[in-house]
């Protein structure tokens, strides 16, 4: 199978490469750029240097179509829509990294990422990616909408109490941490080095886009609507993110019923580890790797119960999840190419 990456000079685009070129199944044939079309890959990125030969070329639907068959956007949100829509309507498979296909409702697009989408018609084609949830939809899909880093990590800490209607909606309150990596490589102030090193910093508080697509998602598997507090924060290092949920549940469930749950519903899901009691998750844990690790505390003293969930945002937060879905959609073995151990120093 031939695959594509569309902006693989990007911090997604380049994790896709590095996942994609030890995949036993699949070959990148075809990789593009905006600012360094022409050049080969090895000049822009040293790190690839005789490992690959691949140049970058400035998307063309044509050359696409001719030299892969599925292909990866990693373009930023708004710029991704135009050429996934070409992709699309040429009859070939997409994942978009992007969140140009994530929302169902056009409106709340134009509210949170503040512009007009300019192909909503196929927001109702997009299959949401994440295979826990979606994985019989994501085979047969030909445009899948991976998730973005902080939903994936929430909705798969949440995703046990949602479907079964246990958690108390207007008590959910969710604290997010993330890497740098995860506003992608163009420069500001905010990520500049002196601003973020030894600083640890809350920002869109309660207004971050993502939001919408967390509330969609738990909303769906909770079956009504509901709005919850999420307040996201850098910290200094690169990659990584860790959300701790603080919520009340409906039932008087103990502690153990509630693990069992869990562990039901992630029975078989090779991605998702459930920690034993008094462990919790690490983004060093999964570096590197498309793991998630989730942890349960029963507060007993405010009956609350804590959600702790970890992932690498690169991996299962983007490029991992990707393949993940690829390898769906490509009726290849859904762990392949994403076998990893997590790296630790
Ligand atoms: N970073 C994360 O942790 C993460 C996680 C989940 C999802 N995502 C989503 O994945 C997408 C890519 O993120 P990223 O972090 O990899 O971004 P990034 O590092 O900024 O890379 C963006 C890529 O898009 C290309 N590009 C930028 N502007 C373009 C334009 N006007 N037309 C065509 N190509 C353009 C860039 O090309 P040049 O390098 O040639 O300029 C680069 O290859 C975004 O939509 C992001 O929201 C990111």
């Amino acid at each position: 199978m031939r695959v594509g990456i569309i902006g693989v000079t990007g911090y997604t685009g380049n994790e896709l490469l590095r996942l994609l070129l030890a995949h036993p199944e699949v070959k990148v044939t075809y990789v593009t750029s905006h600012s360094f079309a022409g050049q080969s890959l090895d000049q822009v990125h040293p790190h690839f240097r005789g490992i690959t030969d691949l140049k970058l070329s400035s998307f063309s639907l044509d050359e696409a179509a001719e030299k892969a068959d599925l292909f990866f956007s990693a373009l930023p949100h708004g710029q991704s829509m135009d050429i996934v829509s070409q992709l699309y309507t040429a009859g070939l498979k997409v994942v978009d990294l992007s969140a140009d296909f994530r929302l169902t409702e056009e409106n709340l697009y134009r509210e949170w990422y503040g512009r007009e989408h300019t192909a909503s018609h196929l927001l109702e084609k997009a299959v949401y990616g994440l295979p826990e949830l979606y994985r019989k939809e994501i085979k047969e899909a030909v445009l899948v909408a991976n998730p973005g880093c902080y939903p994936t990590s929430v909705i798969l800490g949440l995703a046990p109490l949602a479907a079964r209607k246990l958690l108390e909606p207007g008590t959910l309150v969710v604290d997010s941490k993330s890497g740098t990596s995860g506003a992608g490589k163009v420069p500001n102030q905010g990520l500049h080095f002196p601003e973020c090193a030894e600083n640890f910093r809350a920002y869109k508080v309660a207004r971050h886009q993502h939001t919408p697509e967390m509330e969609q998602e738990l909303g769906k598997l909770f079956g009504q609507e509901f709005n919850f507090t999420f307040v996201p924060h850098l910290v200094p290092m690169i990659r990584g993110i860790l959300s701790t949920m603080y919520l009340k549940i409906k039932d008087n469930l103990s502690y153990e019923e509630i693990v069992n749950l869990y562990r039901e519903f992630y029975d078989g899901e090779k991605f998702v580890r459930l920690l034993p009691p008094s462990m919790f998750p690490e983004t060093r844990n999964v570096y590197g790797s498309n793991y998630c690790d989730v942890a349960l505390q029963w507060d007993q003293r405010t009956g609350r119960l804590i959600v702790l969930s970890a992932i690498d945002n690169l991996v299962k937060g983007a490029a991992g999840q990707a393949i993940q879905n690829m390898n769906l959609m490509l009726g290849l073995p859904e762990e392949a190419g994403l076998e990893a151990v997590p790296l630790r120093p």
